[in-house]
């Protein structure tokens, strides 16, 4: 049976830097909605170009679009055994259809770890964020600096700070996650799959915390 897990949790709280350590472990991908936007953005396709817009606004993608690039995503290869899934759903309806696509590969969400902090540590991580342009490695430069500033290393490549990091994007981008997202928190609550974890610790300590959910369950 394939294992999906939905890492929940609003803007800068380091979903992408746990995915990133806890996909290795699992052997499950990692799947970012917001790393394949930026991929398709980059490539300048046409589902790139229609995201833009809202994404550089700090709004959410509308939901036939981003369903439909996850569809397409889960059906590759590499997700036979399951898939990390961060960022996605965001929205109740994303949800449904979640669980309707996983029905396709006989698999259901299994663990749903949310990862939370105050609002002023997400500002100061986002803020702080710098991105690898090849493959999205994540640095922040007080907290998890490169060891040469503006390189990433693990590839070697530049890095650079999202568009939608700006201050005022920041701000709409948590009213948004409150608005649109954080009802997903008592959904997943009432179907016993959430656990709590308190993001404001060390990246290591988060760490720590998720696998013992995963190994608690598996
Ligand atoms: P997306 O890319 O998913 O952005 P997000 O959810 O806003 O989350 P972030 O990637 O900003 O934060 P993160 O939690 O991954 O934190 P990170 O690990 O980088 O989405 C972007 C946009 O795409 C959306 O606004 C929307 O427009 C669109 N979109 C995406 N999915 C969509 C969907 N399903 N539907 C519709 N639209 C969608 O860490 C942040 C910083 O903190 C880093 O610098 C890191 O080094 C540092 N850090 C991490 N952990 C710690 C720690 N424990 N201690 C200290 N520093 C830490
Ligand atoms: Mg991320």
């Amino acid at each position: 049976m394939p294992t999906y897990i939905v890492l929940l949790g609003p803007p800068g709280v380091g979903k992408g830097t746990q995915a990133n350590i806890l996909a290795d472990t699992a052997s499950i991908p990692h799947i970012s909605s917001g790393d394949l936007f930026r991929e398709n953005i980059a490539e300048k396709t046409d589902l790139g170009m229609l995201a833009q817009a809202y994404i550089n606004k700090g709004e959410l993608v509308p939901d036939d679009l981003t369903i439909s690039m996850i569809r397409s995503r889960l059906h590759q290869p590499d997700c036979k055994n399951g898939a990390l899934l961060d960022g996605f759903p965001r929205t109740i309806v994303q949800a449904h259809a979640l669980e309707k696509l996983l029905g396709e590969f006989n698999g259901k969400v299994d663990y749903v770890p949310y990862i939370n902090a105050p609002e002023p540590i997400l500002v100061e991580r986002l803020s702080g964020r710098w991105t690898c342009k090849e493959n999205g490695h994540i640095y922040h430069e007080k907290n998890n600096p490169p060891k040469r500033s503006g390189i990433c290393d693990e590839d070697g490549s530049e890095l650079y700070q999202r568009e939608d990091d700006k201050s005022e994007t920041v701000v709409n981008r948590i009213a948004v996650y409150f608005k649109q997202t954080a009802p997903l928190i008592d959904y997943y609550r009432k179907q016993g799959l959430l656990t709590e974890v308190d993001g404001a610790q060390s990246i290591e300590k988060v760490t720590a915390s998720l696998m013992a959910i995963i190994e608690k369950k598996g």
